[in-house]
């Protein structure tokens, strides 16, 4: 038995798992400190640095035709087909560059420019990654900008606010698959179907950035056009982003090396190291669902990991608002405030903001660290936080964001902290 009745992993396959990450408990530079800040960027895995080390090694080029040579190109290949594996696409292709930012603002560049339309449609809630590409592009082509306004007791955008803003001039509508703030996950599939009622051959850009590490995917399911995320939230190194793109989207006019096919988008000679770190995760992923699946299917045990990592991520948010054995919840403590939570914790993911009372968000965020070395984020009225804080009508608030590896353990040292931790 691997998984509690009530979605938590078991110790000994937590402790399995833990064993595959790198600085679990600790870190060089700070000693034991407990890490909630998977949406900063999640633990690493092990392999993961093994890996980047082996092929940082080799200097070979791709179709230089000798061993090593080939060796490279089969790691590339690989990872894009992990990537693929990871997504669910049977169709389409994948774009990497050098964030999920990058690979957004390339396929926003290129939909904006060739797909005709009055507008853009896009929420309040979204990462700068969107906001900044949509706008600037908005602008730069003389569509209008609409953002639909986020709902605060949900702390969401609902569906509507979103359909409401399309109609047959919109040239792309972005949004999220789930909010690195407040940790909603949109219902991507309902909102692409109602939204090609009103426009049939609509363009939709996912930014999966924060859903990706946890949640499930299908692209086909979802029918996007582009859907990215960037693997240092997902157990993976930093310096590349992912997107599946769709084939109508591939064959769009955009910058490309003379010669080269017209659904290629790569730039430059592309470093092979993290494609094959990459595919070190998928191994992992395979690793945990193998757990709960006898298939050995890669992508039935992908898709079974990611039940998994959902159910015990679910059963530690509702810990930490509600507490457990005895351990008030946050929900229970009079100095805390938890950002809008109205419709329930099922299209959540273990992310959300909160205030204590009589402290501001980066004070918060310091004694965490210093008295009880617990990391967790504070957003401020910054480039990454004005326009959801905005909307939230919030000055400041702090993130906490977990991630499957964070046992219950670590949620009742973070709420005896919170209950501890008081204005001075
Ligand atoms: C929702 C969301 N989108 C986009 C990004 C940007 O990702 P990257 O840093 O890979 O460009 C982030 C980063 O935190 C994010 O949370």
């Amino acid at each position: 038995m691997y998984q509690h009745e009530n979605g938590l992993f078991t110790t000994d396959f937590l402790e399995k798992i833990r064993d595959k990450f790198l600085y679990v408990d600790w870190d060089p530079y700070t000693g034991q400190r407990i890490y909630f800040e998977a949406s900063g960027g999640s633990l690493r895995l092990k392999s993961v640095l093994d890996t980047m080390a082996r092929e940082t090694a080799l200097p070979d080029e791709l179709f230089r035709y000798n061993p090593a040579s080939d060796h490279t190109v089969e790691v590339m290949n690989k990872g894009i087909e992990d990537v693929k594996l990871f997504v669910g696409a049977k169709n389409g292709y994948i774009i990497s560059t050098n964030s999920a930012t990058h690979a957004m603002a390339r396929v926003i560049e290129a939909i904006t420019a060739h797909i005709p339309g009055k507008n853009i449609v896009t929420t309040q809630l979204e990462h700068p990654a969107v906001l900044s590409s949509t706008k600037y592009f908005a602008e730069l082509r003389g569509l209008e900008w609409r953002v639909a306004p986020i709902d605060k007791e949900s702390s969401s955008v609902p569906p509507e606010a979103i359909l409401e803003r399309i109609d047959q001039d919109t040239c792309l509508l972005a949004f999220q698959h789930a909010s690195n703030q407040t940790g909603i996950i949109n219902d991507v599939k309902y909102i692409v179907q109602e939204a090609r009622r009103i426009k049939p051959d609509l363009h939709v850009l996912v930014d999966a950035v924060q859903y990706a590490p946890h949640g499930h995917i299908d692209v086909e399911d979802l029918d996007v056009d582009a859907y990215a995320f960037g693997p240092y939230k997902a157990y993976c190194v930093k310096g590349i982003g992912f997107s599946y793109i769709s084939e109508r989207v591939a064959k769009l006019p955009h910058l490309k090396l003379i010669g080269k096919p017209e659904t290629d988008w790569v730039l430059g000679s592309p470093a092979p190291q993290p494609f094959a770190c990459w595919s070190a995760v998928i191994d992992y992923l395979c690793w945990l669902g193998s757990h709960f699946t006898s298939s050995s299917d890669r992508r039935d045990q992908i898709v079974t990991a990611k039940k998994a990592i959902t159910k015990h991520m679910q059963a530690l948010l509702h810990q930490i608002l509600y507490g457990n054995d005895g351990v008030p919840g946050l929900n229970d403590l009079d100095h805390v405030t938890v950002c809008g939570m109205k419709g329930g914790l099922e299209q959540r993911l273990c992310i959300f903001l909160f205030q204590l009372a009589g402290m501001n968000a980066t004070e918060a965020m310091n004694r965490y660290n210093q008295e009880f070395h617990i990391r967790l984020a504070a957003r401020v009225r910054d480039s990454y936080s004005t326009y959801p804080l905005e909307g939230l009508d919030w000055s400041d608030a702090v993130r906490l964001s977990a991630a499957h590896y964070n046992t219950p353990e670590e949620v009742v040292a973070f709420l005896e902290a919170t209950a501890a931790l008081k204005a001075k």
